[in-house]
């Protein structure tokens, strides 16, 4: 069967690291014939250059034909003076609410081998392993009205909408909780419902919901603790699940736990699990062309791609072992490294999981 998977590298460092990852992909592709088929399409800054506007329409219907999109990033200095609308991070907004991914998964992982990377404690973080499930088309992300008006005294007045439906905050929760049950059935829900009504019934609906999992132990949890234990304890979570603004910000602080932004992947998916996989970092616009960043959580996201749409188990734990292998022959791009190992670059990250694969067969 074909795979039809649509390409979108974007800005600053995502043509690299994605680059990267379609080596991988394609030397899996050769030794299990996965019926991969690519096709690249333009988003965000790249796409503005080109078309005057970060989401062309063929990229949408590239995307929508495509049975699964691989991103790389968006966004960059070149285009943030222009007006909010034309921003690359439009784009990437735009292909989340069109192919309707409202299941952002974003798994926390310490590899034994980066323990020193991270900032915190080897005891506070080894052995982590926390999946948090973010919703990504509803919130204030997208809640209407929102802009800056005028008041009657002139004073600009900045606006956004905290906005969420029941049937939005009941279809992420069973995501949510069917990950938990196939983890260690424990799933924290992050809310600040002792100030926002939104997310009061965000609570009540995700206790309503856990009804219909008897063996996931739910627990709520506000934001601001959230982060807090976070960085104290982390390795009291499982899976967490929390709204789209939540998520975004206790994503990149759980990422840190791990040693590197570099190192975390995620995948998006709808409901019948279509997906856009793409490393949870940003376009490092300050590192771009330098052949120095972080290819992991590109290729990382390629297996969360043939795991989650493809069903592909075999190859998805093919890549993860080859990366676990990478680490373990001391391979590390800047972003990991440490004194006595071996610094390598980019697409010699790359070439080294491509080896290790090869070895495998
Ligand atoms: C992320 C990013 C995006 C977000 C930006 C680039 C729009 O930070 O995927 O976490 O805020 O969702
Ligand atoms: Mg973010």
């Amino acid at each position: 069967m074909t795979k039809k998977i649509a390409v979108l590298p974007g800005d600053g460092i995502g043509p690299e690291i994605v680059t990267e990852a379609v080596k991988v992909l394609e030397c899996l592709n050769s030794q299990m014939a996965l019926g991969i088929e690519f096709e690249h399409g333009l988003i965000g800054g790249a796409a503005y250059d080109e078309y005057g506007t970060p989401f062309p329409e063929q990229t949408l219907s590239l995307a929508k034909a495509a049975d699964a999109v691989f991103l790389g990033a968006v966004g960059g200095p070149k285009w943030e003076s222009l007006d909010i609308s034309l921003r690359p991070e439009k784009g990437l907004l735009g292909l989340r609410s069109e192919l309707q991914l409202f299941s952002n998964l974003r798994p926390a992982i310490l590899y034994p081998q980066l323990v020193y990377a991270s900032t915190l404690k080897p005891e506070v973080v080894s052995g982590l392993d926390i999946m948090i499930v973010r919703e990504l088309t509803g919130g204030i992300y997208f809640g209407k009205p929102r802009g800056v008006r005028v008041l009657e005294n002139g004073e600009r007045q900045g606006f956004n909408t905290l906005v969420y439906s029941e049937s939005e905050i009941r279809r992420i929760a069973h995501s949510a909780l069917q990950i938990a049950q196939k983890r260690n059935r424990r799933l924290c829900s992050v809310d600040k419902a002792n100030v926002l009504e939104c997310t009061e019934l965000w609570r009540e609906i995700v206790t309503d919901t856990a009804k219909l999992y008897p063996d996931v132990q739910l627990s709520h949890m506000y934001v601001d603790n959230a982060a807090m234990q976070l960085v104290r304890a982390p390795k009291q979570f499982d899976v967490m699940v929390t709204s789209n603004m939540f998520g975004d910000i206790l994503s990149d602080a759980a990422a840190m736990l791990t040693g590197s932004i570099g190192m975390l992947p995620s995948a998006s998916l709808d409901a019948n699990n279509k997906g856009m996989y793409e490393p949870i970092h940003g376009s490092a616009p300050d590192i771009a062309g330098k052949g120095i960043a972080n290819p992991l959580a590109t290729i990382l996201s390629a297996a969360m791609m043939l795991r989650y749409t493809f069903n592909e188990i075999e190859a998805a734990d093919r890549i993860e072992q080859a990366v676990n292998n990478a680490l373990d022959a001391n391979v590390r791009t800047a972003d990991i490294y440490s004194e006595g190992m071996q610094k390598v670059s980019t697409s010699e990250m790359g070439d080294t999981v491509v080896a290790e694969l090869k070895k495998g067969i």
